[in-house]
């Protein structure tokens, strides 16, 4: 018996391998895959693999494998079509009827009619968008700063404001009004079921183009005001939304490092347009691991940038975990401003849309600094609760990983790094606790120069280190008082470096004992740090760099806004060239110091 292909489809997407395995036995993930006792023989040690962006398993003692149909199988003892009729009970699909393969050959010559409706249609649509019809079409793209050039990469049209132009155009052509509506390209009339009227009308056209090149499917913009602002095909024999991207077939032959992840058509467009050419859309709704699995056949890397609304946000917090599982690292670009990337690069240029991007976070961070948001940090629950739940998600990480994040969480929730490999489930060291301070003595309310604070104050913890150590920080041509924005910093530094250049011994605690109010709590929280210190020079250096860095971004920051303000075109290419004069600088500076945000 022949199953039909996109049923079988259905039925493997609806079986999830990694749900249905860790029915039998349990699964613990490590290094990208799910790892259990293998139930086809004794297994001592877990010799099973699950791999689930491929949809795989495979023993490496016995050598077991195969998907989920196959696991069934073995593992039930049962014949390929009852395993099959077990996947569809779990999955609550019906068996479809047993079909022959003239019915498969039939089922094909469907889709070969509809791949070529929709390319006659996208003809159409284009024709008409260059024809007399289009004008308004073609004012409405050039309001929104496309060009003639690039509607054409992009097969862009227009679906003339008549009931039935297409399908009158396509019927003439010889296609049946039944390949047109299984194409979606033709609608029957609400009243008169016998009527036809083009599903398309009036709208800027977008064809969805197949990796294959073959086109599969529209999105029709309106240029008003009207409501929906987009419509676009329903699934159709040739296309599921769930499963393509709009410009994938942009990416095909093309030598690309990553992947940038949009959410509308426009925003492809314009990053297309200004010489971004890795942009894709997952239009509108959430990534799937069938789109991830396609996106992973050309990068390993995708940065998402979606709008900044809690639809976007919410959005990408599940991609990022489909990107994970399918192996594929997730990155976020902040777009500032609420600006969505079709906007911003209008707006800015694609120099510091790459700006952007060099500044993005990686998924985790954007998960933590959304839990910070949620939580409420500006209150001892709220940070508590942000500690517990930033625990959490990195004890599901590799400890290399997660030691990355510790000092953000204890930063931002106030509790000492120690308390947070605690809670991590990492093992406190014996030395460690010797310096355990109260738990929110390093807690400071968020203010927009935060990390520059608590850059400063490590800067003069490496200082206060060792004489040694200060005397070569301070007579290092990067260094000047100047770094440090506070005052109490500023002038306790000043005296300290005084008294290593003039007396053998300094007696640390009695200067701080000599403090008072808030330059006492400053410096001392300062100098509680400075046990952390492996290397005080190299620190410095260090530190040094970044706050240049952090100085950097913020005239930068106020660049943008100046280029964004600028009244003529003039003023503004000359902020943008100093804004790239000093991107470079950051980006020196970054290469020469590792990692530095
Ligand atoms: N979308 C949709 N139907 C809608 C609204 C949106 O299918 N009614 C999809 C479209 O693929 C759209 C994407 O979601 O491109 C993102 O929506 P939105 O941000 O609202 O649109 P933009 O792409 O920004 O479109 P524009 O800039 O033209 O307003
Ligand atoms: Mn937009």
């Amino acid at each position: 018996m022949a199953l039909p292909e996109a049923w079988l489809n259905e039925l493997m997407s609806k079986n999830d391998i990694a749900s249905v395995v860790s029915e039998y036995i349990q699964l613990t993930p490590r290094g990208g895959r799910l790892w259990g006792h293998c139930p086809f023989h004794a297994d001592k040690k877990p010799s099973l693999s699950v791999t689930p962006d491929k949809q795989l398993f495979h023993c490496f003692s016995c050598k077991a494998g195969g998907s989920v149909i196959q696991f069934i199988m073995q593992v039930e003892n049962l014949s390929y079509i009852d395993a099959i009729r077990n996947l569809a009970q779990r999955a609550g699909m019906d068996m479809p009827d047993e079909i022959d393969d003239k019915k498969l050959l039939e089922q094909k010559r469907r889709r070969e009619l509809i791949y070529q409706a929709n390319r006659e249609a996208a003809l159409f649509y284009c024709k008409a968008l260059f024809s007399s019809d289009g004008g308004g079409a073609r004012r409405y793209l050039e309001k929104r700063g496309v060009s003639a050039e690039t509607a054409k990469r992009f097969g862009l049209g227009f679906s003339p404001d008549g009931f039935d132009g297409l399908y009158k155009h396509l019927t003439a052509l010889g296609y049946s009004r039944d390949t047109l509506i299984d194409a979606g390209l033709v609608i029957p009339g609400r009243k008169d079921p016998s009527q036809s009227f083009d599903f398309f009308r009036g709208r800027l056209m977008f064809p969805v183009i197949s990796a294959s090149g073959r086109v599969i499917a529209f999105g029709g913009r309106t240029m008003g005001n009207d409501e929906p602002k987009y419509i676009n095909t329903g699934d159709t024999p040739v296309y599921n939304k769930r499963e393509n991207i709009y410009g994938i077939n942009l990416l095909k032959g093309k030598k690309i490092d990553d992947i940038i992840m949009v959410e509308g058509y426009m925003d492809v467009i314009a990053l297309h347009q200004y010489g971004i050419d890795n942009a894709v859309a997952s239009l509108g709704t959430a990534l799937t691991s069938q789109q991830a699995r396609l996106l992973k056949r050309y990068a390993s890397k995708v940065y998402y940038a979606y709008d900044g609304d809690e639809a976007g946000q919410k959005a990408m917090l599940r991609g990022i975990d489909i990107l994970s599982s399918a192996e594929i690292e997730p990155r976020v670009i902040v777009i500032p401003d609420g600006n969505d990337p079709d906007e911003y690069i209008r707006g800015f240029g694609s120099d510091s849309f790459l700006i952007l991007k060099d500044s993005s976070i990686t998924g985790v961070r954007f998960k933590l600094e959304r839990m910070a948001k949620l939580s409420g940090i500006d209150t001892p629950d709220g940070r508590d609760k942000f500690a517990k739940e930033a625990c959490a998600l990195l004890a599901t990480l590799d400890p290399v990983e997660r030691d990355r994040y510790i000092p953000y969480v204890s930063e931002t929730s106030g509790i000492i790094k120690e308390t947070i490999r605690e809670q991590c489930g990492i093992p406190v060291r014996a030395a460690a606790n010797k310096t355990v301070h109260a738990r929110y003595n390093n807690y400071k309310k968020p203010k927009a120069d935060n990390e520059r604070i608590g850059c400063e104050k490590k800067l003069l913890s490496c200082i206060m280190t060792s004489p040694d150590a200060g005397n070569s920080i301070g007579r290092g041509k990067n260094f000047s008082l100047s770094l440090f924005s506070s005052k109490n910093m500023r002038s306790f530094c000043a005296r300290l470096l005084a008294m290593y250049s003039t007396s053998t011994r300094v007696d640390i605690p009695l200067m701080l004992a000599e403090l008072e109010g808030d330059a006492s709590d400053e410096v001392s929280s300062a100098y509680a740090a400075a046990d952390d210190i492996a290397d005080p020079v190299s620190c410095a250096e260090d530190i040094i760099a970044k706050l240049k860095f952090i100085s950097l971004k913020a005239e930068l920051s106020e660049l943008s806004e100046k280029a964004k303000a600028a009244d003529s075109p003039d003023k503004k290419a000359d902020i943008i060239k100093e804004y790239s004069t000093k991107y470079a600088l950051l980006q020196t500076l970054s290469k020469q110091h590792g990692e530095l945000i």
